[in-house]
């Protein structure tokens, strides 16, 4: 069955889907993206990644290409017509089409919005989990803005890359000799006192709506969270360090530059953690 995307109000095959050359998207990055789970058809932690869309949109005055009552109909539908039950729903808005031009053009310009689904599978996300995932770091030369999820990501390509010519899952990045977050998805340790660990939310790390939920796991199992920088050293003597992201949802870092962490497998607390966000994600969604 040829796979469906979302275009600009249209329903098309993916490989007919296409978008006009001057679109502002294309030209300058000039748009935002969500990424969103859907397990068993259900979604998960819809409503945060909804309203990052709105904050990412507001930041750089998009106007929202449709409701947020419309888009959730697309989102349902995109995965629908895919005859997906677990999917990673993709959705960019852009400033829309003009002739290019740095400043914004009118408002008679309306944004452009794409959806696109592909398969998630939790078994083999499990899979992954049960062994964890290395992972390299870089130096973070983003911009000063990251909270915004712009589609403007040269940089964190650019560190994917190297993690996976290097066989790693991820990279970290690094900021005045603090580990700010992954490339596409945030950082934590686990210290010597047991406490869980994560760079705070501001203008430095994009504030993950899988990191929020698991903020609210780790409160109600009792877990300590610090919100606070951690160095690279930090992160080498971690008993245990994972990331989240709506695609890994809590994965296990076991190596960080070829360094193993705690016993070089994933963490006792870790799973745990992971156990927890997938119960909570069911929870809420059902
Ligand atoms: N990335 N940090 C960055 C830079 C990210 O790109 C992402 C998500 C996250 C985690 O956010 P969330 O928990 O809301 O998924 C943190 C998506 C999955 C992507 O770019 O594919």
């Amino acid at each position: 069955m040829a796979q469906i995307a979302y275009v600009n109000g249209a329903y098309v095959p993916l490989s007919e889907a296409g978008v006009n050359i001057e679109d502002r998207g294309y030209q300058f990055a000039d748009g935002v993206y969500e990424v969103c789970l859907v397990v068993d058809g259900q979604f998960w932690d819809e409503a945060g990644h909804l309203a990052r869309w709105g904050r990412s949109l507001d930041a750089l005055s998009i106007r929202r290409p449709i409701s947020d009552r419309a888009l959730k109909i697309v989102m349902n539908q995109v995965v629908r017509k895919n005859r997906l039950d677990s999917a990673l729903v993709y959705m960019q808005a852009t400033r829309g089409v003009a002739p290019r031009n740095h400043p914004f053009p009118g408002d008679a310009v309306s944004p452009s919005l794409v959806l696109t689904a592909r398969r998630f599978r939790l078994e083999n996300s499990n899979q992954i989990a049960a062994r964890g995932v290395n992972v390299i770091t870089a130096p973070d030369i983003r911009w000063a803005r990251v909270d915004i999820k712009s589609i403007s990501l040269l940089p964190n390509i650019l560190a994917k890359e190297a993690a996976q010519r290097a066989g790693a899952g991820e990279a970290w990045l690094l900021r005045d000799g603090a580990v700010t977050e992954g490339t596409s998805s945030n950082a934590w340790i686990v210290n010597a006192a047991g406490e869980l660990v994560t760079h705070p939310k501001g203008h430095a790390i994009l504030g993950g709506i899988t990191r929020e939920t698991l903020l609210h796991c780790a409160a109600s199992l009792q877990i300590k969270v610090v919100e606070k920088q951690f160095s690279l050293a930090d992160a080498m003597a971690a008993r245990e360090a994972f990331l989240t992201s709506a695609t890994n949802l809590v994965m296990p870092v076991v190596k960080i530059d070829e360094k193993k962490i705690g016993d070089g497998r994933p963490g006792p607390l870790t799973m745990r953690l992971r156990e927890a966000y997938i119960r909570e994600c069911r929870a809420r969604a059902g």
